[in-house]
C-alpha cells in the first residue's frame, strides 16, 4: 500500500481508518471528518496501466449498449483529456425525445471526491440498479427522457477519472470543468450541442460546485466577450442544486434543530442535543470557527472548522440513524450500491480504472484546502442574479445536508429576488394531483422541499407516485426555462 502523507512529525503513525461507505468519507468514526496529525493516510490503489492520451481531445466509445437500451437513442462514453496525465470521464446520454433541439444537462454529484455515476444508476440515469445490485432496470423517469444529460466525474481522480490528484478546491474544479466543456463541445459529435441552453444539476458538496461552477462559466463568458480569453462561451441558463452545502454558517445549526424536530422522529436525546447546542453556541465553538473561516480565515482555521463542527454537531447528532435517510438505521442498504455491476461493463464503455465511489485523496485535498466550510452563497446570488433559473431543493428525509439548514441558507441570500422570496407562503406541489413537496418561488429563484426522500432526491417514490417522478417533474420544468407548477 503506498500512503499519500503523515500529517505532522508523529512516533507511531496509525493508519487512517477510512470508511467510503456513502457518499462523505467515515473518517476515524466521523463523517465528513479530517485526518489528525498521527494519521497515515492511504493512497488510492488504483494503477492505470499507460493509456495513449490525446490532451485537447476526447476519446470516446459510441453507443456501447450499456444502460441506455431504447433503440435509436444516441449515448457515448469515455474521456476528455486535460493534459497527458489528466482524463475526465465522461458519459453522455442523448435525449429519448429531440436530442437536437433539447436542452443539454450536466450532472455532477459531491463529496468531495464521489463519483457522478451515483446519480446515474441510483437516481435519474436511463438504467437504475436493482436492489440485489446484480443487475440494472430501465428507468421511465430518467432525465433524458427529454434533456440531453452528460454525467462527469471530477476533479481528475474521482469515479472512472484519472491521473494527477492536484485539485483541492471548488476553484479548481470550476477551470478544470470548464476546460473539459471546451474539449467537449470542440467534438464534431457533440458541437451541435453547444447554442442549446445549459443546465448544471448537482447535488450535496454540489451546493459548493453548483454556485462555484455556474459563477465561473458566467465570468468566462465575459472574459470571452472582452477578448481576455479565448473559448466557446457556455449558454448557461440554469442552476438545480439537490441537498447542498452551500453557507455552512447558516446551515450547521439547521443540524440541532432537525435532530429534536423533524418529520419522522427525533435523532438523539434531548441531553445531547443541548449538548451539540453549545458546542454550536460556546465561545471557540463550532459558529465562532466558521465565522473565522468566512473572514478571510485560513486553510487551517477552516479545516479546524470542519473537524470540529462534523465531529460536535454533525455526527454526534446522527445517533443510530442513516444520515442520508433517517427514517432508516444505518446503514440504510437503500439506494443499492453497484460497484459490482458498473465495473463488470467498465470495459465496453471505454473506462480505464477500476471505478470506485469515492476519491479520499481528493476529499482530503479539499478539507486541506479548508474547501468545506467557505461560502459559496456569494457566487449562488451572482448567479440568480445574472438571470441564471436556479432551483434549490431538499428531500425532507436527509440530515447531512437537512431542509431546515438549507431553507436557512435560502432565506439569508441576498438576490435580486429575495425580498419577494421571503415574503412568500409555502404553495403545496403535485404531481398528477399528488401532493409531493412544497415550494415558494420569486423570479426565476424557487426552493422546492421533498417529502419522503433522502439525501439522493430522484432515488425515491411518494405516495402513488413512480421512482423518481417528482424529480422528473421538476427536472423538466426548470431545465426546459418554466416555473414550477403543479400537475
Ligand atoms: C427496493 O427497495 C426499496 C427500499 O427498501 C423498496 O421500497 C422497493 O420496493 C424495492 N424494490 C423492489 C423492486 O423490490
Ligand atoms: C440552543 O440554545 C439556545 C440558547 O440557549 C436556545 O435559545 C435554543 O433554543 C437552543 N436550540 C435548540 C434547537 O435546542
Amino acid at each position: 500500500m503506498r500512503f499519500l502523507f503523515t500529517f505532522g512529525a508523529i512516533f507511531f503513525p496509525l493508519l487512517l481508518n477510512i470508511r467510503a461507505t456513502k457518499q462523505v468519507p467515515v473518517i476515524n468514526g466521523i463523517i465528513g471528518g479530517v485526518p489528525h496529525s498521527n494519521d497515515k493516510v492511504p493512497l488510492e490503489d488504483n494503477p492505470v496501466s499507460p493509456v495513449a492520451t490525446t490532451p485537447g481531445k476526447l476519446r470516446v466509445v459510441e453507443n456501447s449498449g450499456v444502460c441506455e437500451t431504447t433503440p435509436g437513442v444516441y449515448q457515448a462514453s469515455g474521456y476528455g483529456d486535460l493534459t497527458s496525465t489528466q482524463s475526465i470521464w465522461f458519459w453522455f446520454f442523448a435525449a429519448r425525445k429531440n436530442p437536437d433541439t433539447a436542452p443539454l444537462a450536466l450532472w455532477f454529484n459531491g463529496g468531495p471526491g464521489s463519483s457522478s455515476m451515483i446519480g446515474l444508476f441510483q437516481e435519474h440515469g436511463p438504467c437504475r440498479i436493482t436492489n440485489d445490485s446484480s443487475t440494472v432496470v430501465l428507468n421511465p423517469n430518467s432525465w433524458n427522457t427529454e434533456a440531453n444529460v452528460l454525467y462527469i466525474d471530477q476533479p481528475v481522480g474521482v469515479g472512472f477519472s484519472h491521473g494527477d490528484t492536484v485539485v483541492g478546491t471548488s476553484q479548481q474544479a470550476a477551470s478544470d470543468v470548464w476546460k473539459f466543456l471546451q474539449i467537449f463541445f470542440a467534438d464534431a459529435r457533440f458541437a451541435k450541442y453547444q447554442p442549446n441552453p445549459l443546465a448544471l444539476w448537482t447535488e450535496s458538496y454540489g451546493g459548493h460546485y453548483g454556485p462555484v461552477f455556474a459563477a465561473y462559466f458566467l465570468k468566462q463568458n465575459i472574459a470571452i466577450e472582452a477578448g481576455t480569453v479565448s473559448g466557446k462561451k457556455l449558454n448557461l441558463k440554469v442552476l438545480g442544486v439537490g441537498n447542498g452545502l452551500t453557507d455552512p454558517l447558516n446551515q450547521y445549526y439547521g443540524y440541532i434543530v432537525y435532530a429534536g424536530s423533524n418529520p419522522y422522529h427525533t435523532l438523539v436525546s434531548p441531553s445531547t442535543i443541548s449538548s451539540a447546542n453549545s458546542s454550536w453556541s460556546s465561545p471557540g465553538g463550532c459558529k465562532d470557527q466558521i465565522t473565522s473561516c468566512y473572514n478571510g480565515g485560513s486553510d487551517s482555521v477552516c479545516f479546524n472548522a470542519q473537524s470540529y463542527c462534523n465531529e460536535f454537531i454533525f455526527s454526534d447528532l446522527t445517533g443510530d440513524w442513516d444520515a442520508y435517510d433517517v427514517r432508516y438505521t444505518d446503514p440504510d442498504p437503500y439506494p443499492p450500491n453497484f460497484f459490482t455491476y458498473i465495473n463488470s461493463v467498465r470495459t465496453k464503455i471505454g473506462a480505464e480504472v477500476t471505478w470506485a465511489q469515492s476519491n479520499n485523496e481528493v476529499y482530503i485535498n479539499f478539507a486541506i484546502k479548508g474547501d468545506w466550510m467557505r461560502n459559496s452563497a456569494p457566487d449562488l446570488a451572482y448567479v440568480v442574479n445574472a438571470g441564471v433559473r436556479t432551483l434549490i431543493f431538499d428531500g425532507d428525509a436527509d440530515f447531512i445536508l437537512n431542509y431546515v439548514g438549507v431553507e436557512s441558507m435560502v432565506d439569508a441570500l441576498q438576490t435580486q429576488f429575495s425580498t419577494a422570496y421571503r415574503s412568500q407562503t409555502w404553495t403545496p406541489y403535485k404531481v398528477n394531483g399528488q401532493v409531493t413537496g412544497q415550494y415558494k418561488a420569486a423570479g426565476t429563484f424557487a426552493y422546492l422541499r421533498i417529502y419522503g426522500a433522502g439525501h439522493e432526491v430522484p432515488a425515491y417514490t411518494y405516495g402513488n407516485l413512480g421512482y423518481g417522478q417528482a424529480a422528473l417533474q421538476f427536472f423538466n420544468q426548470i431545465t426546459f426555462g418554466n416555473d414550477l407548477v403543479s400537475t
